[in-house]
């Protein structure tokens, strides 16, 4: 039987070591990982603070692989030089980025339509690094066919593991995920791939194993969000998740008081809170309606009032 590699992926401002560590308290079913990018610098000294995310001492709950997105080599290879001083066996890749911000500076998925800049990074950073490398990576940052010439740069190298987010860079999160072309790269590539993009529920990742005989490898990252339970629910089927409600207002009350214990002042809180909120109201049936009263509020009383009477009283569970 072909093994279900489950991996948590990496959103920034949500999943971070505070989300990580709760989540496992609470929940089961994700194998490791990966971190939110953090930038290379280049000639600037790391300090703790820009790696705080992932310092051993902040991560103690599931294996992780700390991601660095940039295009600049030295200080590529410091990040992970520092990285695998810290203990960490592999680094992963950003190539996947769609923000226009990074993508323009030749960053993330901007650097998609440059296999030669990707050939040259390669050749010179693996060599110098002890740590192993993983990629992420869309299927283009313009075009599908992008990634074609991109597969066999990736083969000539040692890689861990190639992520694929069939979407293109300027498809940003949303339109459909490209199903073919993902099927495409499968015979094409000699490292083991790993499926990510759009697995929401039980049912539509059934159709994706189905379809994908050969894939173990799985990322889940909004998905995981909206429905902390998703995992355990793709590894151990339908009828197994009892009082839904119940654990989620735990994982989100022990949430609301690690980011109240980290943050400064009520709307960093607040703020904080709502943006989650974003993902968490489409496991309810009735979460739509509380996430119109929660994006309007603006102070901690009214968020507890609003969301601990949904959560206690009113709160029905639909996905799972
Ligand atoms: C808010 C947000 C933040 C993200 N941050 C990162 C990131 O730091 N690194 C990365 O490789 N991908 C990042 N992504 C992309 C996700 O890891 C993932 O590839 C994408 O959301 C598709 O998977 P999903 O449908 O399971 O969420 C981010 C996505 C979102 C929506």
């Amino acid at each position: 039987m072909i093994p279900l590699i489950l991996t948590l992926a990496p959103l920034r401002g949500f999943t971070n070591a505070l989300y990580r560590n709760l989540y496992s308290a609470h929940f089961q079913g994700i194998d490791s990982a990966i971190s939110p990018f953090i930038t290379t610098l280049s000639a600037k000294q790391v300090n703790r603070s820009h790696i705080r995310d992932i310092l051993p001492e902040n991560n103690h709950s599931m294996p992780v692989v700390p991601q660095i997105i940039g295009n600049d080599p030295a200080g590529f290879i410091q990040l992970a030089t520092r990285f695998h001083d810290l203990g960490y066996k592999t680094v992963n890749w950003n190539l996947g980025c769609p923000a226009p911000m990074v993508a323009n500076k030749h960053r993330g998925s901007g650097l998609l339509p440059h296999p030669e800049r990707i050939a040259a990074f390669l050749d010179h950073v693996i060599p110098r690094i002890s740590a192993r490398l993983s990629i992420k990576t869309r299927i283009g940052r313009i075009k599908k066919e992008e990634i074609f010439d991109l597969i066999p740069i990736f083969n000539q190298y040692p890689i861990e593991e190639l992520i694929i987010h069939p979407r293109t860079g300027i498809q940003m999160y949303s339109g459909e995920v490209d199903l073919t072309t993902f099927g495409e790269c499968l015979p094409l590539s000699n490292i083991p791939v790993a499926y990510n993009g759009d697995i929401l529920d039980y049912d539509s990742f059934v159709r994706l194993k189905e379809r994908f005989k050969s894939v173990s490898r799985w990322l889940v990252g909004r998905g995981v969000l909206s429905n902390p339970f998703l995992p355990e629910l793709l590894r151990y089927g339908k009828e197994t998740i009892h009082q839904p409600v119940e654990r989620f207002k735990k994982f989100h009350d022990d949430l609301f008081d690690a980011y109240r214990a980290e943050l400064s002042g009520q709307s960093h809180l607040v703020d904080k809170m709502k943006s989650y909120w974003l993902y968490f109201f489409r496991a309810f049936e009735n979460g739509e309606s509380v996430f119109k009263k929660v994006k309007k509020v603006s102070t901690l009383k009214k968020y507890d009032e609003i969301v601990g009477r949904f959560l206690a009283e009113e709160a029905t569970w639909h996905q799972g």
